[in-house]
Parts: C-alpha cells; structure tokens; sequence
C-alpha cells in the first residue's frame, strides 16, 4: 500500500487522518517536532487501529531531517500540517509564525524535488477568503485579505504552492481549505488538546463544563445574524479526516492542482453550540455575553459541492455528534495527553 507521510502528523487534524489512513490500508509516517502535541498521540494512535506509526521527532524547516526520512523511506504522498495556529498569538509574535509555516513549506518542497515525490496535500484554511468574498465561500473566489498573520501565512503558502505546481509539470497539489474543525474521536482516545488557555469555542466551552475555566465569553450578540452572534462551518474532525482519505485517492489517480473547500455547507452560531452542547451532555455552560473579538467575521461558512462531486466527499455527522465527541474526549482526558 502506498505510504504517505505526515508533516506535524502528532497534532488534532493529523493524529484523525493517520487513524482513518490506517483504517483505509494505507502506511503511515509521521514527522513532528510536537511544539503542540505529544508522542502519546501517535502511541493512541497506534493502539485504536492496531497498526504501527513510523514516527520520527523531526523539525520540518530541518531539511538534514526531512532527508534521512525521504530516504529511508518510499514516500508517495505527503499531508503538511506542520503549522504553528493561534491567531491571536500570530500577531503578537508575527515572525515566528512565517518562519515556521513557510520554512516548513519550503523545505518539504525542495525534499520531495530532491527526492522526486510529486503529490502534496496542504492545511489551507478558509480564513483566505478574507473579508470581502459573500458566503457561502466557492473554491473559485479569489482569495481576499486576511485579518492576521496566521491567516497570511496559509495564503501566501497557497500561492507558493501553486506556483510551484505551474513549474514543475509533475508536481501535483490539493489544497484544502478547513472551515471549523471540532469533535474527536468517538472512542474518546484521541482529540484536540491546546495548551494554556484555549483560543477556539470548542476546547473553551468543553473546559468550562469541565470545571477548569469558570467562564466562556461569547464574543458580540450585535452580528447582522438571526440570534446576533457569529455563524461558523463547523466540521466533525473524523469527517475532517476522512476527506484527507478521499484527496490521497484522488491525487494518487490523477494529477492534479486542486482546491477543496471542507466544510458541511450549514452554519451554526455560537449561542446555538452552547445550547447543543448543554442539551446533549446534559452538562452546564456558564456564559455571559461579551464584546466583539477583533477579526471576527459574522459568518463564515462553505459551498461543499465541489468536494461532493470531485472527491465523493460529504460530512456525515451531525452538530451532535460533534458535540458528544467533544465532550467525551475533554471528560476522559481532563489534562489532554499526559
Ligand atoms: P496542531 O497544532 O494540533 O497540529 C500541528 C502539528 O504540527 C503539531 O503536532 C505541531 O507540533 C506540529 N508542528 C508545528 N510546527 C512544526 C515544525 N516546524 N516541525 C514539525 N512539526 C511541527 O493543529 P491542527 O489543528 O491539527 O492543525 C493542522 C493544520 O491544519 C495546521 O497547519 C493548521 O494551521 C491547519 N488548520 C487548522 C484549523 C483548526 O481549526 N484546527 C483550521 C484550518 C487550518
Ligand atoms: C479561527 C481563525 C481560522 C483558524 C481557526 C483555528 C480567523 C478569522 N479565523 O477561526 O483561520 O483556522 O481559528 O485556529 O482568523 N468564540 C467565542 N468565545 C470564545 C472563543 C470563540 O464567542 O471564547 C466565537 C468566535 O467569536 C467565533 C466562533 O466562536 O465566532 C468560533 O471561533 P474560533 O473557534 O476561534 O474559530 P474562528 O475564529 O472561526
């Protein structure tokens, strides 16, 4: 079976893929230097599919690194994850965001040209769509201004890596483009565990209802929406996972320089995933209504066609679910992976 390696394969999106690839049949190799996750991942990982992982602790940006792991390995297709992600942090420390996420994006291109690996798929985000563009989001829009330099960072990768594909003729690349990943693993095994205070609803509402924070602060109820707060695409992360199945189908069959958006195509708002989480859990989550986050948008939500029709792809499970999920993982792993 064709083996595909993992670029930050340790983290929440990555540890998911690696399961469902598992699963699928495909071999599976992580290279991680775990700035934001852990090895006990990869360890759950292992344990969930009963299969093995070859892992590598290894700085993506260390292209001595990535080639020890290119050459000991026949690599067929590369996931880069590999990205530093907290928006509010991208702005107070703004060059260490663009170094990290376009040094690892260049050194694993300039690898896999020594190497001659030619399909990669790439953690976009629909944060390039900007300010401008009108919801729901098309892959065809042109990508806008972003709002952050963690956001600028997955559009200037972009570019790179189209740029990169318009060179080289066999190169082949899909980008896809992450709405809001929530949820995890419905064994409760494996999920999302950020560290220090969390920056995203999901790990904030389930640490509120944990008992670790008093307190989630939903930010603005004066958004031109039907209950005045935000509307997100949020996306079960084992869905999440399973269209990564589809993209390294597809780019094994085809070449290919292609955008997905992946997303369910139905915005909820935030009021609306507090009540869903305090309905399902039967947990409750103490919030208060508080001022508008800077680069917020109102809505922000996906048209999923095109993954539909090219990959096969569709999202399968409900916002309860993503909730339950949620849920089950925070309460068996209070303090994430230790
Ligand atoms: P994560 O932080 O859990 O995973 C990223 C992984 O990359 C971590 O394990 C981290 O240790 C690793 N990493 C970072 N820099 C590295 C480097 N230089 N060398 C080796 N490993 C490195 O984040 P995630 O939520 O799993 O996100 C995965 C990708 O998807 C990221 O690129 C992220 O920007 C993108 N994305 C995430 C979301 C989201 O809401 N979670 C939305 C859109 C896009
Ligand atoms: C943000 C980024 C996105 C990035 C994603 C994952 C932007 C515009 N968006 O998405 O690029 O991929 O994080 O890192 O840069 N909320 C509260 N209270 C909280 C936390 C959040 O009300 O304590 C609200 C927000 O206002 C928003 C919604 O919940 O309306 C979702 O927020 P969040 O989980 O941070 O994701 P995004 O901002 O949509």
């Amino acid at each position: 079976m064709p083996k595909i390696l993992l670029a930050g394969g340790a983290g929440y999106i990555g540890s998911h893929t690696a399961v469902e690839l598992l699963n699928t049949g495909y071999e599976v190799i992580v290279a991680d230097n775990y700035s934001n996750s852990s090895s006990e991942a990869i360890r759950r990982v292992e344990l969930l599919t009963s299969k093995s992982v070859k892992l590598y602790q290894a700085d993506v940006r260390d292209k001595k690194a990535l080639s020890e792991i290119f050459s000991g390995n026949k690599i067929d297709a590369v996931i880069h994850f590999a990205g530093l992600k907290a928006v509010g942090e991208s702005v107070e420390k703004p060059i260490m965001y663009y170094r990290n996420n376009i040094d690892t994006t260049l050194s694993l291109l300039e690898t896999m040209q020594e190497y001659g690996v030619k399909n990669i798929i790439f953690s976009s985000s629909a944060t390039v769509y900007g300010e401008a563009n009108p919801v729901p989001y098309l892959e065809t829009m042109k990508r806008g201004a972003c709002t952050n330099p963690y956001g600028w960072t997955k559009s200037m990768m972009e570019q790179i890596f189209e740029d990169a594909a318009k060179a080289d003729k066999k190169l082949s690349v899909i980008l896809l483009r992450y709405f809001n990943p929530i949820g995890a693993h419905e064994s409760g095994m494996i999920g999302e565990a950020p560290q220090g205070i969390p920056n995203n609803l999901m790990p904030y509402v389930t640490q509120v209802a944990v008992g670790k924070r008093e307190c989630l602060t939903i930010f603005g109820n004066d958004y031109p929406t039907p209950d005045g707060t935000c509307t997100r695409d949020y996306i079960h992360v084992v869905d999440l996972a399973k269209g990564h199945v589809k993209a390294i189908e597809y780019i094994l069959d085809n070449h290919c320089m292609e955008i997905f958006n992946l997303g369910t195509g139905t915005p909820y708002s935030v009021t609306e995933i507090v009540e869903t989480f305090e309905r399902v859990n039967n947990v409750k989550v103490n919030h208060v209504y508080g001022a508008r986050r800077a680069g917020d948008l109102a809505e922000c939500y996906a048209n999923a066609d095109k993954a539909l029709k090219v990959l096969g792809w569709k999202t399968e499970k409900t916002l309860e679910d993503m909730c339950r999920d949620s849920w089950n993982w925070q309460k068996n792993n209070p303090d994430g992976y230790i």
